[in-house]
């Protein structure tokens, strides 16, 4: 994705949250599956309710063996008529992200789990692998009113082995109307790399 779409959509959402109250965001599902039981087990992927308008993730997995070769494919869809891909469909190499930070988007996702889960060193990653209580979502791109769905497949040496999947619901009424006009979907093409 190029970097300079990216640092004017964090632009335009900082400009908008600082004109606006704060959006709503909610977790409302999360559905992980292993593919493949001799390398991932997938114990736990629950979300818990924090409040009634929050709720927190909880993922706990076990790599069977060390995984040294990850990469990290996420995907956003938006419900029209079932979930569409929107905004985002990405993949990186996780290994060489968690040596150099070199990928902008992924970044800002680590930024709000790193002190939650166990995503904090370099490769290889083996064991129990966690996301505790998972609950302070900050969203990097001005987003339209929606269910959303982040998808995400994790491959080892190139395969797909697990997957965490978390839906959401996101509501921005309480951004200032002048502001709604100019985010309609249509300027949001989905941004592959
Ligand atoms: C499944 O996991 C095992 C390691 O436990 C690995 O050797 C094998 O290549 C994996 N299969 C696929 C399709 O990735
Ligand atoms: C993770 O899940 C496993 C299997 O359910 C459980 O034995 C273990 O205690 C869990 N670990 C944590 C820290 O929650
Ligand atoms: C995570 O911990 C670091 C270092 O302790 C701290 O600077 C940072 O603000 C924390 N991030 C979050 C999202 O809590
Ligand atoms: C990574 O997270 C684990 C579990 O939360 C913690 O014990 C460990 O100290 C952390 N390591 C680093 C380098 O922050
Ligand atoms: C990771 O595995 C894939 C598929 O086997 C391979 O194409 C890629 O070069 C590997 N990456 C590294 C850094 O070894």
């Amino acid at each position: 994705m190029d970097h300079k779409v990216f640092i004017f959509a964090v632009s335009l959402l900082v400009a908008y949250l600082s004109c606006g109250e704060a959006p709503y965001l909610k977790m409302t599902n999360a559905v992980c599956k292993s593919y493949n039981k001799s390398w991932v087990v997938v114990h736990y992927c629950r979300l818990k309710a924090y409040s009634r308008a929050k709720t927190s993730l909880n993922i706990n997995v076990t790599f069977v063996e060390p995984a040294r070769n990850i990469s990290v494919h996420f995907k956003t869809m938006k419900k029209a008529n079932g979930y569409k891909p929107f905004l985002f469909d990405y993949t990186f190499d996780a290994c060489e992200f968690m040596r150099r930070r070199n990928q902008p988007v992924a970044k800002i996702i680590w930024y709000m789990i790193r002190n939650v889960s166990t995503i904090n060193h370099t490769c290889p990653y083996e064991g129990l692998q966690m996301l505790s209580d998972f609950h302070k979502v900050d969203i990097p791109v001005p987003l339209p009113s929606g269910d959303y769905l982040l998808m995400v497949d994790w491959l080892f040496d190139g395969k797909t082995q697990f997957a965490t999947n978390v839906y959401f619901t996101f509501i921005e009424d309480l951004l200032p109307t002048s502001s709604k006009h100019r985010r309609g979907s249509k300027e949001f093409p989905v941004l592959r790399n």
